[in-house]
């Protein structure tokens, strides 16, 4: 494996962000130059923010899947590539070295060509954590097939949503999913999606938790049915040749207005940059054990647990549980077990596990532990102290990424023993990004308050996996990302800046919640409650919460004469359950009488956020709302 590209010093970094800068054809060519091509590209990047149009290595000819698999084969087959860790301790683990994961991968891509799949439709899949979720992305990569992976919390509804927006004409599942003590109905809940949804032409079942499930003639076939047929030839399948621009997935996300979007990301500068910045952020050496606890179900299970450790040769390992099942040491008897090196987690996980104490660390073996990480919101102190000495024993040097599903890699983050650790800031972009504050004026911020710098994230230029659309929709893409700030990518987050150009990140300033990790929009769960009989009209804000991070606070006005308590926050809890997932149900509900809005009727969520984050004595001015005597009611109310 060909890592020229990582460097190993503060220098090489600054060396690698210079060039990445002055000359982004010439840095990107050459990281390129390592990879499997059929035929190299043409022009390495053409862009513009306007369009906006973004292509890297047009021309370029290639499959990903040769990246991740084949072209380990020679120097690493016997290797493993991805080791599972099962839901229950004492069932059985599976480990799959390259050459055999290669092998399921072309057999499980001939099962899909077999049932018509073809190159370029969209495969929605629907699993828990189990290996043949990897083996399912990798098999639709190397037809050409277009995977939208759907996490498994979602509900039937919205699941349909994803369906009827990609156009999905092929649909992966299990029977269930193992989550704890708890078994998910998979197979039912897809089945309920498709009652009114007929463009579906294969489901494809595994059988993992064998629970019951009805089989829909002509329609529903297993997964091992459908293996079992094929003979040698079977485990290979010929890559199909892919034009570097070509889609390689869409995966939907929340924005802060209407229906989740689907991120498109294309195949080859997605596959470049996420192994870039796997061997560099993390300090990847090969053969060392790599561990990401995130659910392939988002964007950091596709870029760090599947493609950008497979294309680095990495050993990757994939765990279908909870970290606190059967008890609050799990990830600690993994780390035990399979002595893993590199270990990247969420702050929320880090957080509920902290509320444990030192007791389930007990007799715990941690000493394999070299590089930490944290990803999906900003990392409290103590919680990163907590971390620090707990877990990394003050040995381990803690990488905090930032990146989004759309910029489908790390962009922002310190570099294992190379820069330094600094509790709650990201600290420097990497190279081939250019990030930069902007005021709400749209221009650049100039002027330090308390010797920083503070505005809205944005980014310059293109970095090789920034998303390229939102499917079936361009102008939802321009509007969301490019017209805030004309001539910029809006990240959607607010940031400081220090003298130095480290960057500290500080959350969303959109109507965007990050809930436990997960993205959730503030107009989704209002929709979703609005769909209640009797609710009126609702406003969603976002709270600090000790262990979630964002809480969901939900303010709600009823029709009903009196108001009937308890039972109106079940069926609203129940409602964002069904429509949305479990994950996105409010931890508070309040209900009010009316909701403070300024005389053109738009709802002033500043003054709703600050109540809910119990700042009440610091409202700002009240006197242009349409009822100021509202604020002063739902403040005596409060919960
Ligand atoms: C949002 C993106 C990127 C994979 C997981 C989440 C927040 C992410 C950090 C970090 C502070 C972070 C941002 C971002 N975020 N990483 N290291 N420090 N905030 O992906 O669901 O697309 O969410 O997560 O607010 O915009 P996502």
């Amino acid at each position: 494996m060909d890592y020229s590209f990582q460097f190993d010093s503060l220098e090489g970094y600054k060396e690698a962000y210079k060039n990445s800068v002055e000359n982004p054809e010439q840095f990107w060519s050459k990281v390129a130059d390592t990879f499997a091509w059929h035929k190299k590209w043409d022009k390495t990047l053409e862009w513009d923010f306007k369009t906006p149009k973004i292509e890297w290595f047009k021309g370029g000819k290639l499959n990903i899947t040769e990246n991740c698999l084949d072209r380990h084969l020679a120097e690493r087959g016997n290797q493993p590539a991805l080791i599972w860790e099962p839901n229950n301790p004492t069932h059985q683990t599976r480990t799959y070295t390259y050459k055999e994961l290669h092998r399921e991968v072309c057999r499980f891509a001939n099962v899909l060509k077999n049932n018509g799949v073809q190159k370029g439709d969209r495969i929605c899949i629907y699993m828990g954590m189990v290996p043949e979720l990897a083996i399912s992305l990798l098999a639709c990569a190397r037809l050409g097939a277009i995977h939208s992976v759907i996490f498994g919390g979602f509900s039937a509804n919205s699941i349909l949503d994803r369906l009827e927006d990609a156009g999905a004409s092929f649909i992966i599942t299990c029977d269930g999913a193992f989550r704890g003590s708890k078994v998910i109905p998979l197979k039912e809940i897809i089945d309920d999606a498709l009652q009114t949804f007929s463009s579906i032409q294969k489901v494809i079942v595994l059988k993992h938790t064998n629970s019951p499930v009805s089989m829909v003639e002509n329609r529903d076939i297993w997964w091992g049915d459908e293996m079992k047929k094929l003979d040698e030839k079977g485990d290979h399948f010929q890559a199909e040749i892919m034009d570097a621009e070509d889609p390689l997935y869409i995966l939907y996300t929340s924005g802060s207005t209407g229906k989740p979007k689907g991120v498109v990301h294309s195949v080859a500068g997605y596959m470049i940059f996420t192994t870039y910045t796997f061997v560099n952020v993390f300090q990847y050496k090969p053969g060392q054990v790599f561990f990401c606890t995130a659910d392939i179900g988002w964007v950091t299970g596709h870029s760090y647990i599947v493609y950008g450790p497979l294309s680095a040769g990495a050993i990757s390992l994939m765990f279908e549980g909870i970290p606190t099942w059967p008890d609050a040491g799990r990830f600690w008897d993994i780390v035990d077990k399979y002595r893993v090196n590199i270990f990247y987690t969420a702050p929320t996980a880090i957080r509920s596990l902290m509320g444990f104490g030192a007791k389930p660390l007990e007799g715990k073996d941690l000493s394999s532990l070299e590089v930490l990480g944290t990803v999906g919101e900003p990392i409290n102190i103590e919680a990163w102290e907590w971390y620090n000495q707990f877990i990394g024993k003050n040995q381990c040097p803690i990488v905090d990424t930032w990146w989004q599903t759309e910029t489908g890699g790390i962009l922002i983050s310190n570099f294992a023993g190379i820069s330094p650790s600094r509790p709650c800031w990201a600290t420097l972009p990497l190279p081939g990004v250019q990030p930069v504050l902007i005021n709400d004026q749209g221009k650049e911020v100039t002027e330090k308050i308390d010797g920083l710098f503070k505005g809205n994230l944005c980014m310059k230029s293109p970095w090789p996996s920034i998303l390229r659309t939102t499917y079936g929709d361009h102008e939802r893409f321009r509007l969301t990302y490019f017209s805030t700030y004309p001539g910029l990518y809006f990240s959607g987050d607010g940031a400081l800046k220090d003298e130095e150009g480290n960057f500290r990140i500080i959350g969303r300033v959109d109507d965007v919640l990050n809930v436990s990790g997960h993205r959730i929009g503030t107009a989704e769960v209002e929709n979703a409650i609005n769909m209640c009989e009797g609710v009126v009209e609702s406003a969603v804000v976002a709270y600090p919460h000790d262990i979630k991070g964002h809480g969901i606070y939900a303010f709600v006005i009823l029709n009903m004469e009196k108001p009937p308590g308890q039972i109106a926050e079940e069926k609203i809890r129940d409602m964002v359950a069904e429509q949305i997932g479990h994950f996105a149900k409010p931890d508070k509900i309040q209900i009010v009488k009316g909701l403070p809005k300024t005389r053109s009727g738009k709802i002033m969520r500043r003054i709703l956020r600050k109540i809910a984050e119990n700042e009440v004595e610091n409202l700002g001015d009240t006197t242009s709302l349409l009822d100021p005597e509202i604020v002063a009611e739902i403040i005596r109310e409060k919960l």
